[in-house]
């Protein structure tokens, strides 16, 4: 592995996240070591970082699988000063901030497809995985950037719905690089939900979405909706009216995009 990640490379003096890094060569997922040290006292903040997992797992049982070396797999300890009832809104805040970090520093028209899709163009780049303690003492906030992935390293069932930063920009990123620049968004995005200034992170949001304004079809556990796209909650859930002119709220399922804005809707590449 020519870019090796170290942990000196990673570290942020100084700051609330990333005062401490782990980083791991092979791992099974990061989130679970991650969910270990803030059982065994790690402080707020601190992130484990790996090079491959054998078990890293994405949003509703799936599983998130890359070849070593070519991505940022990390995992983030928060325990101070965050909604941690609204986990929803702590998978919402990082969206933002990791599709800002792409649109940054490597110049990618990153959107946000509810609730932790990071796209361009419809291909997936980065996944966001947020998960509470049982007992809400701390939220474990796990993210995942394809970043130097050739396509034919991406595996077969997503080559044609996945991405990384390398096919978007055609050259070789250091991860160091993209892991800090990640990093100050999200410190920058966090702060913002501890002065209180949710709204304003939730409009960044719908100013990223993909969805907002669109005619999508909601895969839920509890069935399959149709509506247009009308907000977001402040706890994460997408808003959708119904033909019927009702509005519902959904807090877990995938959406399918099957109709453009109604009149007046918000352009997904908005500010
Ligand atoms: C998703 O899009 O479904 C979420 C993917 C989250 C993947 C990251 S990789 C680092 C961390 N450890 C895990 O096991 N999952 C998250």
């Amino acid at each position: 592995m020519d870019d090796a990640l170290v942990a000196e490379a990673l570290v942020r003096p100084g700051c609330r996240l990333g005062r401490e890094v782990i980083v791991k060569r092979l791992t099974g997922s990061t989130n679970d070591d991650a969910r270990a040290l803030a059982e065994s006292g790690a402080a707020h903040g601190t992130v484990v970082i790996a090079e491959r997992q054998e078990r890293g797992r994405g949003r509703l049982g799936r599983s998130w699988h890359s070849p070593e070396g070519r991505s940022l797999l990390f995992s983030v300890v928060l325990k101070e000063d965050l909604p941690r009832e609204k986990v929803g809104l702590v998978t919402i805040a990082a969206g933002v901030a990791v599709a800002r970090s792409l649109r940054d520093l490597c110049g990618i028209e990153a959107g946000i497809k509810w609730p932790n899709d990071v796209r361009v163009n419809g291909r997936k780049l980065a996944g966001i995985l947020a998960e509470a303690a049982p007992g809400m003492e701390y939220v474990i906030l796990g993210i995942g950037v394809n970043v130097n992935l050739k396509k034919e390293e991406l595996a077969a069932e997503i080559r044609d719905t996945a991405s990384s930063i390398l096919i978007e920009t055609e050259k070789n990123w250091d991860r160091a690089r993209v892991f800090h620049s990640v990093m100050e968004h999200l410190e920058r995005v966090f702060s913002k939900l501890e002065r209180g200034e949710a709204d304003a992170v939730l409009d960044a949001w719908c100013g990223l979405s993909e969805v907002m304004g669109r005619q999508v079809r909601v895969e839920t556990p509890q069935g399959t909706f149709t509506g247009s796209v009308t907000g977001i909650r402040d706890d994460g859930a997408l808003l959708i009216r119904e033909p019927e002119g009702a509005e519902m709220a959904v807090m877990a399922g995938d959406v399918i995009i099957i109709g453009g804005r109604e009149k007046g809707g918000q352009d997904a590449s908005g500010p």
